[in-house]
């Protein structure tokens, strides 16, 4: 618990050094604001969790861990830390700033996504939880819309390590009721198969603009989890019934995924065809929806690499449906 008071970091700041802008999201520990570094005048997303809050909900942990996780080599879809340090009441993270928003008010904007945009994003969710499980060798554990965000160019990134395991093993009942796997729920100990399963959601909610296993009342959508086909309502993709079938697996040893080459077997499906993983990873295909241009004083670090190709265009309706995020559960930490 002291060791959030005394955080030793080479790359600590004065929070002096950023001017803070317009809140982005809140969430159970604090908030996400952007803030220009005045020196310099970039633009971050500054997140500052509050260490009386983390205190009280015995979260230090799982704080430093996430501080840890966003300091290891970065990856083309993950958010990246450029700063960390702490101030009087608050632990900040210093992040890219991703302009698009989260892909929860992309849905919430637009309904259901076309099966080719919602590939994309899955393709490039994989690689990065690839990098998660096999370098970085965790498991992320709350995969939802509202953690993966967009950039200036429309390509998705995941963020928000608050839940993340420390190892590959986990044990805790947490994450997001609506995305959590059987086997998490049977409170078994589980691995990095629950991501798998998350993807399985995901995937399955930008398709069909909700998650498969919806239902108002919380112990109903977990009975659904453990017990109930999902429904495959009529048009959607073939090869992505094939896939999500293959990921909504309730057994985990044999969900694809689970094995020791599972990043590899998930970007072998016959969903992710149509792409070449290498070229997602150079972030080749121009995503078919990018946010409005920035004005230069908003630009992110990530904006600033411009390359100013564009897919369909900006904005997005605003307010199709209306949605309601979804709290996680239960703590991080280690298990
Ligand atoms: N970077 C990290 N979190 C962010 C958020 N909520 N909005 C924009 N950029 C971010």
């Amino acid at each position: 618990t002291t060791e959030i008071y005394t955080l030793s970091l080479h790359d600590a700041l004065p929070i002096s050094d950023f001017e803070l802008g317009r809140v982005l999201g809140r969430g159970s520990f604090g908030t996400v604001a952007l803030a220009t570094k005045t020196s310099t005048g970039e633009t971050y997303a500054m997140k500052s969790l509050s260490k009386r809050m983390l205190i009280a909900v015995r979260q230090t942990d799982s704080a430093m861990l996430e501080r840890e996780i966003l300091r290891r080599p970065s990856h083309p879809f993950i958010v990246r830390m450029y700063y960390a340090f702490t101030s009087v009441s608050c632990l900040h993270l210093v992040l890219d700033y991703l302009p698009g928003g989260d892909l929860y008010g992309r849905l919430e904007a637009e309904g259901p996504l076309p099966t080719s945009r919602a590939r994309l994003y899955a393709a490039e969710l994989v690689l990065a939880l690839g990098h998660v499980h096999d370098v970085v060798r965790i498991i992320f554990r709350d995969l939802k819309p509202d953690n993966v965000l967009l950039d200036a160019h429309g390509h998705a990134c995941l963020a928000d390590f608050g839940l993340a395991t420390d190892g590959l093993e986990g044990r805790s009942f947490c994450g997001t009721i609506e995305y959590i796997a059987p086997e998490v729920i049977r409170s078994e100990a589980y691995s990095k198969a629950v991501d798998w399963w998350g993807l399985g959601v995901l995937l399955y909610e930008l398709l069909e603009g909700k998650t498969p296993f919806d239902d108002p009342n919380p112990a109903r959508v977990q009975r659904r989890i453990l017990q109930e086909a999902p429904l495959w309502p009529e048009g959607t993709d073939a090869e992505a019934t094939a896939f999500l079938q293959r990921l909504l697996v309730r057994d985990a040893a044999t969900r694809l995924g689970t094995g020791a080459s599972g990043t590899a077997d998930v970007m072998a499906d016959g969903f992710f065809a149509p792409l070449d993983f290498a070229l997602v990873m150079q972030r080749a295909y121009t995503p078919e929806w990018c946010p409005a241009p920035p004005s230069k004083r908003l630009q992110g670090r990530r904006g600033a690499e411009g390359q100013g190709r564009r897919g369909g265009g900006g904005g997005g309706g605003g307010g199709r449906r209306r949605r309601r995020r979804r709290r996680r559960r239960g703590g991080g930490g280690g298990g």
